[in-house]
């Protein structure tokens, strides 16, 4: 009789360092995590030497930890799935090595996942979801909406074309002198005035699929400048009053869910035939942006899954999941495989 597979899956394409286990038949087994959050803080974005090298710290200790979690030793995994596409390439580079020095000390199968993929497949590691059906993945380095037909098989709708929708809440939060990352610090200033739109800001082009977070977050700086509270030349914040920061956050805020409504609004009337939707990556974790798609959703009579806030960060079991899929799929890797920026 076959021996089911037994997926261990590694993450490390930025900061963060992720292994958990996935049975064929028994589903997630474990998820192990370490977020270097607190070591990026103080340089107010991800330093990628700073990455890499955390990784190469961690990703013995968190395997190690997901294989204890999962009750699986080493000798059980019959596959090993890696992130190697796309990251910051010093901390995809500790995954992949890691990954493969154990498949070819061990024998064990090799599979390289497109990070993007781990993300489009995440809420499947708590939902059961029909196809056809349209995912937004909305992180800190990626924004797009896929087509999603089965398992592994996606087509790209629309995806931005500079900015990550991430990236402008990290990028704003930055100008407002507020902690990194900014997404939840933005979301927890814009519920203190009721995630009202004070100045609506532009909602970017309702005739293309694509998004574009660049100029939001340009329109933002520009706005501040306009109303006296940043100067360009000295690259300050000049009011610094809470109230109003709490503002330009609630501000944002609703315009970056207006936008995610209005792609999605396209893409549902040129594909009608979907069955649901799936909001995922690490945007998906707020509330308020969750709350107006499943509105949205919900009106137009289609449901709506999103992970478990630990499946919507990075995360190791988004990478066994699909690493699993494509064992059963045969689609494995040779010891070829490298990092793809
Ligand atoms: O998926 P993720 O962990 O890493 C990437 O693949 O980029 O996403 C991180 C991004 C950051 O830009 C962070 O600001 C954003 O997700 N984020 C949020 C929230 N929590 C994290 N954005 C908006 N609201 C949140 N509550
Ligand atoms: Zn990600």
């Amino acid at each position: 009789m076959k021996q089911p597979y037994i997926t261990l899956g590694i993450e490390t394409s930025c900061d963060e360092t992720g292994a958990a286990v996935y049975h064929q038949e028994k589903g997630l087994l474990s998820n192990a995590l370490f977020s270097q959050i607190d070591l990026h803080k103080k340089f107010g974005g991800v330093v990628p030497e700073v990455a890499s090298r955390s990784q190469l710290e961690k990703i013995t200790p968190i395997v190690r930890s997901a294989l204890e979690l999962a009750n699986v030793s080493l000798d059980e995994i019959n596959v090993i799935a890696v992130t190697n596409k796309p990251g910051l390439p010093g901390s995809l580079l500790v995954g992949l090595c890691f990954a493969k020095a154990i498949a070819f000390a061990r024998g064990t199968k090799l599979i390289g996942i497109n990070h993007l993929e781990g993300h489009a497949f995440s809420a499947f590691l708590d939902h059961d979801i029909p196809f056809p059906h349209l995912c937004i993945t909305a992180s800190g380095g990626h924004t797009s909406l896929y087509l999603v037909r089965g398992l592994g098989a996606y087509t790209v709708l629309g995806q931005t074309i500079d900015d990550a929708a991430g990236e402008a809440f990290d990028k704003v939060a930055k100008l407002l002198e507020l902690p990194y990352p900014g997404g939840p610090e933005i979301e927890k200033r814009a519920g203190m005035v009721d995630f009202e739109d004070f100045f609506s800001y532009p909602r970017a082009n309702p005739h293309s699929i694509d998004f574009s977070f660049s100029g939001l977050k340009t329109a933002v700086l520009y706005d501040l400048v306009k109303q006296g509270a940043y100067d360009m030349k000295s690259k300050t914040l000049l009011n610094k009053d809470d109230a109003f920061k709490n503002r330009v956050a609630s501000s944002l805020l609703v315009c970056i869910a207006d936008i995610f409504i209005q792609k999605l609004r396209m893409a549902l009337k040129a594909h009608p035939e979907m069955k649901a939707v799936t909001f995922v990556g690490g945007v998906a974790c707020n509330k308020y942006i969750r709350e107006r798609l499943k509105t949205f959703c919900k009106e137009r009579g289609l449901p709506l899954f999103i992970p478990a806030p630990q499946f919507c960060t990075d995360n190791g079991a988004m990478v066994a999941f699909v690493g699993n899929y494509k064992a059963i799929q045969g689609k494995f890797s040779t010891l070829e495989l490298d990092i793809l920026k």
